[in-house]
């Protein structure tokens, strides 16, 4: 059997609707692996199921809104019983993300942090031994003075690039704020490089995910597994 990347990201997105409970706060992440959740998880309430969500961009809201998912705020649902999520990488072994090549990480971090659980969503391109590699890691930033909070990423030995939208126009992110794609070479420790991208000024938040999420269900050419620390 040789499923497309698109069916591979179908069926993780119809597994993960399937651990959806009657009652839940559901969080909805962002991508192309998380629109196959929403259609699923809209599907599942057109056949009954009471949920209410919390999207994790504007995009997410759009099409959740499109399937007729009720949407809430984490005003009045501070506690998410189940977020699902894409991933840019996933570092096996640690389920280290890189996320944000969508451009949501700062509200799916927002909303991971207030998840009880976390599962990652993705296809097996996404699995990687060590992260950073290959993918740069999505910080986003404040605008005022962006080249130097670049010049500081810089000195964390990151070769940062303004994200654009298109042609000379910056990509601006739902909160406002720049993207400078920070491309390492590899990444050894996470969490030290999470801390340390975190704590230079002019940094909203990074894409890099650390001890967030519960597991990854990952499709391959066999079919869907789920995949621990
Ligand atoms: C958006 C994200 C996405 O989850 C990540 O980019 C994966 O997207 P896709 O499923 O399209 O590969 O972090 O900010």
């Amino acid at each position: 059997m040789t499923d497309t990347q698109d069916e591979q990201k179908q069926a993780v997105g119809e597994a993960a609707a399937a651990l959806v409970e009657d009652g839940m706060v559901v969080g909805l992440g962002t991508g192309s692996t998380a629109r196959f959740l929403v259609d699923a998880l809209g599907r599942r309430v057109g056949d009954g199921l009471r949920i209410v969500a919390i999207p994790t961009s504007e995009r997410t809201a759009e099409q959740a809104r499109s399937v007729g998912i009720p949407l809430v705020g984490l005003d009045t649902h501070p506690r998410i019983d189940l977020t699902v999520d894409g991933a840019d990488e996933i570092e096996l072994g640690s389920l280290a993300l890189i996320k944000g090549l969508g451009g949501a990480l700062l509200r799916e971090k927002i909303v991971a942090a207030a998840s009880k659980r976390l599962v990652i969503i993705a296809d097996e391109s996404k699995l990687v031994k060590r992260l950073g590699r290959r993918t740069p890691v999505p910080v986003e930033v404040v605008r005022f003075g962006w080249q130097a909070t670049a010049a500081h990423l810089r000195e964390l030995g990151a070769e940062p690039i303004l994200r654009h939208a298109g042609g000379d126009v910056p990509f601006i992110t739902d909160g406002g704020n720049l993207i400078l794609d920070c491309k390492f070479d590899g990444i050894a420790d996470p969490r030290a490089s999470e801390l340390a991208i975190d704590d230079v000024v002019g940094v909203v938040e990074s894409g890099l995910f650390i001890n967030r999420a519960e597991c990854a269900l990952v499709a391959g050419i066999g079919g869907v597994r789920r995949i621990v620390r």
